[in-house]
């Protein structure tokens, strides 16, 4: 089986292909990653010479490079993570939003067509469907939750999964998508609510709380979402749409308190900031689809996946001090350049 998974050198598709190596190791994993800012290969560090393992430092928006890597490997398998996904970047600069997860998915659609595929999974958010109300905590996102965006970066998102849907119904593309909450874990990149505030505390600086800190996210620790990933490719339906998310709602400000708690700091490094434009509310996700149908559970809660990730970003410091340094811009050219 040789599985194509795009974007694995950033959070989730790090952790994704850390999962899969784990589980399946008589896979082939072939990463596709143009390692923007956001790729960091050294999270591939323990495959990168494993016979079994290859990376490509390929852009998914360039069809030649795509088609080329079809041909040679000829995959099975392609779970796409890759994407520009952080939504203030996208407030800022939505056109390469637009090109990446729009353009990026349609050239890996074509090509699915062009060489055939066993099944094709597309990693969307919950973020597709808007927000719900603070003072509705009886509301959750379902798979029939109408599409309502609000960033660039959920617009173009949801452009996607409509594409993949309607590659499915044109082309016949055995294709799934999955709409997860927000993750954390190890390898999550400091630009992020999570790792940007234990980075922050562990070094005493403030702590950018948006607004008033009111708005609330539905945490899910990442190995919990590659779980239900493996899942769907395997036993999934094609066609079908899967909400992943493991009731762990919490506010921003609870979540910020939590670490400062956990790292014993001062509250007092907590600062409110300018709210996001456009700032969604609340995100909750209703999960029993995949809970039904293919026995999907989240195995950890927030109380020990924060413990964990904390301890996480204490034991591997060299991994996040580089990002902020910048150092880890030059890893792939020193150890791959001459390759
Ligand atoms: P990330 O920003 O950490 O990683 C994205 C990766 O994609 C990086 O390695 C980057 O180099 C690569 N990439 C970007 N543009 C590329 C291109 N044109 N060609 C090839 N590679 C490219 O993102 P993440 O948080 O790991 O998110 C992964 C996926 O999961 C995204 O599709 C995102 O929309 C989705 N998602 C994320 C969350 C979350 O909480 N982080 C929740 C639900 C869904
Ligand atoms: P983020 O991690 O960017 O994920 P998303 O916007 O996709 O949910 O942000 C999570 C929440 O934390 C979101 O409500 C915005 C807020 N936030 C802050 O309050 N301060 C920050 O510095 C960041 C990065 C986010």
């Amino acid at each position: 089986m040789t599985v194509f998974i795009t974007g694995g050198a950033g959070f989730i598709g790090g952790n994704f292909v850390h999962y899969i190596k784990r589980k399946y190791p008589s896979y082939r994993v072939v990463c596709l990653d143009c390692l923007t800012y956001a790729g960091n290969i050294k999270t591939l560090d323990p495959f990168i010479n494993d016979a079994d393992f290859h990376f490509s430092n390929t852009d998914i928006t360039s069809r030649a490079d795509v088609c080329r890597l079809f041909e040679e490997e000829r995959p099975d398998i392609i779970v796409n993570f890759a994407a520009e996904s952080h939504v203030d970047r996208s407030i800022e600069n939505p056109e390469i939003f637009l090109k990446t997860n729009i353009m990026g998915t349609q050239v890996l659609l074509d090509a699915c067509v062009k060489y055939g595929i066993k099944r094709y999974h597309q990693v969307s958010t919950d973020e597709v469907y808007g927000d719900l109300p603070l003072e509705r905590p009886d509301l959750f996102f379902t798979e029939q939750t109408p599409l309502h965006t609000s960033s660039p970066y959920s617009a173009s998102k949801a452009a996607a999964d409509l594409l993949v849907q309607a590659y499915v119904r044109t082309y016949g593309i055995p294709a799934t998508i999955s709409r997860c909450s927000n993750n954390y874990g190890p390898y999550h990149f400091p630009e992020k609510l999570i790792p940007l505030m234990i980075i922050n505390a562990l070094s005493d600086k403030a702590l950018p709380v948006y607004g008033e800190g009111k708005n609330v996210r539905d945490w899910l620790y990442v190995e919990d979402h590659c779980s239900a990933i493996d899942l769907i490719i395997h036993k999934g339906t094609p066609g079908e749409i899967y909400n992943v998310g493991g009731h762990n709602e919490r506010t921003n400000l609870e979540v910020v308190k939590t670490i400062v708690g956990i790292l014993g700091k001062s509250e007092d490094l907590i600062t409110f900031v300018k709210d996001r434009k456009g700032h969604d509310l609340r995100y909750a996700i209703d999960p029993s689809k995949i809970e039904n149908e293919l026995g999907w559970k989240p195995k950890t809660v927030f109380e020990d996946g924060i413990k964990k990730t904390i301890s996480w970003y204490l034991d591997n410091k060299e991994w996040w001090q580089e990002i902020i340094n910048g150092e880890y811009k030059n890893y792939y050219e020193k150890m791959y350049g001459n390759r």
